[in-house]
């Protein structure tokens, strides 16, 4: 897939200028509340010193790299603190591209954009490797496409956009193809709080020196704009991307750490089991409207995202656009996300009017 400006925020500058009202499901912006305790911790964090208001520690606050590290199972010098998930995973595919065991970066087809754009960014080569209908990776043809030229397997779980959660038999299975090969497992694991399934197995559950998992806050408190991630290295890998990180970036925003550090120590499992809850009952609506309009879907067993297909309306942007002024609904263009999605369109359920979206377009493609 040739990949260079992703498609996200020209379909919503597209939206936005639109001559009428439009449902917004383009972005993966969350729409309800963060954690209290994440407000009270910006809003203390402008009464502290000056001191506090300069340069922390580069690899990121040592008492969150701590909180992070105890949650996680692993040791605090392993953690990077970065500008989001997104910063994590430009340095976990540098990292692996550096190693020089290979520049093939195998990903999955459909695949969440960013990651072929950051392997073009970085001078690596991407493969694909197809999912089922349902977004399943099969071990067999990851080992498959796998090789000597292969630098690193990127996979993201729950999954955007299929909505997959993948068992631990798959993930146990790509460390060990990771190990085989000589490269590295890179899991995004940005979703994790959205396993609507129970399934939801992390690749830090297999101990290897051939995986790195990224996360961040930003989908789980829903803070999208705070910026505050996290990269776990094996502790042979993370030097270098400590240094890259702090000749990119210096460090990570200083009150967003603080924040993001308030809100982990107080915010009970309640609050991330409304937030499945309000996302549980969207899927049911959005998916029952799809049902009743004749479209193909997808139903998630995790993430924010509901693919659809309607007859004889592929998922390109003409489309899209097409479907912004004439529906008033905003969704995404499933080729954005590699070939095997091209008759799709994705629909991300952060607006509380899901139903109202599934109405126009059972309206629209009556
Ligand atoms: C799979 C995946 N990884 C990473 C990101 C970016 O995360 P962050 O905002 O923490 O950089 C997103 C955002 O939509 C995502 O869907």
């Amino acid at each position: 897939m040739d990949y260079e400006t992703p498609l996200f925020f020209r379909v919503m500058e597209y939206a936005d200028a639109a001559d009428r009202d439009v449902v917004d499901m383009v972005s993966g912006n969350p729409d309800w509340e963060p954690p209290e305790a994440l407000r009270e911790g910006l809003r203390e964090y402008a009464e502290l010193e000056p001191d506090r208001f300069q340069y922390p520690a580069s690899e990121g606050l040592p008492e969150l790299r701590a909180e992070i590290a105890a949650r996680r199972g692993v040791d605090p010098d392993q953690i990077v603190v970065t500008n989001g998930a997104g910063e994590a995973n430009y340095l976990a595919m540098a990292r692996a591209l550096e190693r020089d065991a290979g520049d093939e970066i195998l990903l999955t087809d459909p695949v969440y954009p960013y990651y072929p754009g950051k392997t073009t960014m970085l001078g690596g080569a991407q493969r694909y490797v197809a999912t089922d209908d349902d977004g399943q990776l099969d071990p067999a043809a990851v080992r498959a496409a796998a090789s000597e030229d292969t630098a690193a397997i990127v996979v993201n779980t729950p999954n955007n956009p299929t909505g997959a959660v993948y068992p631990e038999s798959t993930m146990a299975a790509l460390v060990d193809i990771a190990e085989e090969n000589d490269a590295i497992l890179i899991s995004d694991e940005v979703y994790d709080h959205y396993d609507l399934s129970g399934t939801f197995a992390s690749a830090l559950e297999t101990d290897s020196t051939n995986r790195i998992v990224t996360n961040a806050v930003s989908k789980s408190m829903a803070v999208t704009g705070l910026r505050v991630g996290y990269a776990i290295f094996p502790p042979e890998l993370v030097d270098d991307a400590r240094s890259r990180h702090m000749l990119v970036n210096v460090a990570t925003t200083r009150p967003g750490q603080y924040a993001a550090l308030k809100a982990f120590r107080e915010t009970d499992p309640e609050y991330y089991e409304r937030n499945r809850e309000r996302l549980r009952e969207r899927v049911e609506t959005f998916t029952d409207a799809l049902e009743a309009a004749g479209a193909e879907y997808t139903t998630p067993q995790g993430s924010f995202y509901v693919l659809a297909r309607f007859d004889g309306y592929p998922g390109t942007l003409e489309n899209v656009e097409r479907l912004i002024d004439e529906a008033g609904v905003a969704g995404m263009p499933g080729e954005a996300f590699g070939d095997s999605r091209s008759e799709w369109l994705r629909f991300a359920l952060v607006t509380p009017r899901v139903e109202e979206a599934a109405e126009r377009l059972a309206a629209y493609f009556d």
